[in-house]
């Protein structure tokens, strides 16, 4: 069991749970907030789950081909986005603060 950070889009900071296996999406979802529509389930096809890695990313897994191609297609890419159902968590993950980033 770990916890993520986690910074809505209006700046509210929320404490999540989360278990080595699932994806940062899958704990922000469980974690009942909403505002990440992550329409595509998972998938990497939609790019709906873009998150910012703010803090403790040294864990986290590369980014892939298919992912950063995702990532191209939105207005708000920067140097820290990242698609968050392709995060897969470690019990190593420790420290992660994650930004919800904003709709496109
Ligand atoms: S949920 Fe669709 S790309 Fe992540």
């Amino acid at each position: 069991m770990t916890a993520i950070t986690v910074i809505l889009r209006d700046g509210t900071m929320r404490e999540v749970e989360a278990t080595a296996g699932m994806s940062v999406m899958e704990a922000i979802r469980d974690a009942g907030i909403d505002e990440l529509l992550a329409m595509c389930g998972g998938c990497c096809s939609c790019a709906t789950c873009h998150v910012y890695v703010e803090d403790g990313d040294g864990t986290l897994p590369p980014i892939s081909p298919d992912e950063d191609d995702l990532l191209d297609s939105s207005d708000h890419r920067h140097a820290r986005s990242r698609l968050s159902c392709q995060l897969i968590l470690t019990n190593a993950d420790a420290a992660l603060r994650i930004r919800i980033a904003p709709e496109d």
